[in-house]
């Protein structure tokens, strides 16, 4: 019989694996979570959906980083004929158009079923700065736009600490329909969804990609590492400079972080020349 979880303590072991998760210590899963905690915390059937979701996304995490889970390797792909080469700025736009068109009401994994909205993309076709988060949240599902809710909010925050505006970049997600209950996206649904995402890249062409989280950093990279392995440091995405930092939703977390992420997006603005407000 699984022991009982009073409520505190479940919820300091759910934040803990977040935490965790989001920091990239991937090893912790393998060893220290108590087993008798864990198989409370998945036998719990707390009344919130949001609880309860939690639980899963802890067992779903922990299945997700398995050693001997390796994502499957990432599938080359070419870019299309239209954009083989850069295409001119003002046909970027309708080039995107045309990728939205063909993800249509797409049904090509099981996050479809229950998807609100869709979540393409925000912002502008000629951006020289690029974003890449996990999925849409509650509020992106809601909305159809990425990064809307409280870590939009930090994101734009960190946009403008860079001297720039929303619209002036681009920011979409690995997967474009919202995993149930948050939950990281699935190798297979990030595998079929991420292709659209790559070409999404070869037409604006920025010129530096901000993977947000280890599950972007994951499948820009086309391979799994902690999250403190890739910081700090300029990796490539198909010839364009890619810069790995924390996902917003966990420096809310744990604020303390934040000097790190800004550390990372200060190599963002090295590459991109562009200096903080305020510093000439
Ligand atoms: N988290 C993400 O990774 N993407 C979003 O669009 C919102 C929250």
């Amino acid at each position: 019989m699984p022991q009982q979880l009073d409520p505190v303590t479940r919820d300091a072991l759910e934040e803990r694996l977040r935490f965790y998760r989001d920091l990239g210590l991937t090893e912790f899963y393998r060893r220290p979570v108590d087993p008798a905690l864990m198989a409370a915390l998945q036998a719990e059937q707390p009344q919130a959906e949001a609880a309860r979701t939690e639980a899963e996304d802890a067992a779903q995490i922990q299945a997700n980083f398995e050693e001997d889970q390796p994502i499957p390797p990432r599938k080359s792909f070419p870019a299309p004929p239209e954009v083989a080469a850069a295409l001119a700025p003002a046909d970027r736009a309708s080039a995107l158009q045309l990728i939205r068109e063909e993800i249509g009401d797409c049904t090509r994994c099981a996050l479809h079923k229950g998807r609100n909205k869709l979540v393409f993309a925000d912002g502008n076709a000629q951006a020289r700065l690029m974003f890449v988060g996990e999925g849409p949240g509650a509020d992106e599902d809601a909305q159809g736009i990425p990064f809307v809710g409280r870590a939009g909010q930090l994101l734009n925050n960190m946009i403008a600490a860079m001297g720039l505006k929303r619209e002036e970049v681009y920011i979409a997600n690995v997967v474009k329909c919202r995993p149930p209950g948050n939950r990281t996206p699935e190798p297979e649904e990030a595998n079929t969804c991420s292709p659209f995402l790559f070409r999404q890249i070869d037409v604006v062409r920025p010129e530096v990609l901000v993977a947000l989280g280890a599950t972007a950093a994951t499948y820009l990279l086309g391979q799994r590492q902690p999250l403190a392995g890739l910081r700090g440091r300029v990796h490539s995405f198909r010839g364009t400079k890619l810069i790995v930092t924390y996902h917003p939703a966990f420096l809310l977390r744990d604020p303390r972080q934040k000097k790190e992420a800004w550390a990372d997006l200060q190599i963002a603005m090295r590459e991109l020349g562009l200096k903080p407000p305020g510093k000439g």
